[in-house]
């Protein structure tokens, strides 16, 4: 009875952050559609560019999640974030090149952790179908967070500012549910 309740509440959890964040990677890919194209360098257009590529991809995976889930977006969170996002990506025209992306780099660290909470909410709510696919996107939202870092700390004095705390070496996302939950993520999960 107890572990019932245990994975009805992780499911409930789960289909929470969910939400939440297909919401969030509207209001990220649209920030990142006004951050690249505010940039003139074209390495990084190009780098920002596939960056709100993936984020569009979480969001379609998201999208198929929740679908199962039977569960719709909140449809007053998705006008927000479809207004912050845009706002957000008009300010980059205006707010010079690095607030913009160490607001980026500090954001895509809580994004990091939120799917990994979310990847073990799966876990315990007898998804475990989508561990795979969200450890995967919080490893791509490390990697989002070690471009923007590595760009702050390339400008004179974004190197000198405080920095968000990194978070743990990328391995440690797949090593530390493993321990948690005593499985192999790698041979224990398919896919969406
Ligand atoms: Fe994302
Ligand atoms: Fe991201």
């Amino acid at each position: 009875m107890i572990a019932q309740k245990d994975s009805t509440r992780a499911l409930r959890d789960l289909t929470h952050i969910l939400k939440l964040a297909y919401s969030g990677e509207q209001a990220a890919a649209f920030a990142y559609r006004g951050h690249w194209r505010s940039l003139r360098r074209e390495d990084e257009r190009v780098a920002i560019r596939k960056i709100e590529d993936e984020e569009w991809h979480h969001r379609r995976q998201i999208a198929v999640m929740l679908a199962e889930l039977g569960e719709r977006p909140s449809k007053l969170r998705e006008a927000r974030t479809w207004v912050i996002g845009r706002s957000l990506g008009l300010l980059c025209h205006l707010s010079g090149w690095l607030i913009p992306m160490y607001g980026a780099g500090k954001l895509e660290s809580r994004n990091v952790r939120e799917y990994e909470s979310a990847a073990r909410f799966a876990w315990h709510g007898g998804r475990r179908e989508w561990v795979d696919c969200l450890l995967t996107m919080a490893e791509v939202e490390w990697d989002h967070e070690r471009y923007f870092r590595e760009r702050v700390l390339s400008h004179s004095l974004g190197a000198r500012l405080p920095l968000w705390a990194p978070p743990p070496p990328r391995e440690r996302i797949r090593s530390s549910f493993e321990q948690d939950t005593g499985v192999v993520s790698s041979e224990a999960f398919q896919t969406v």
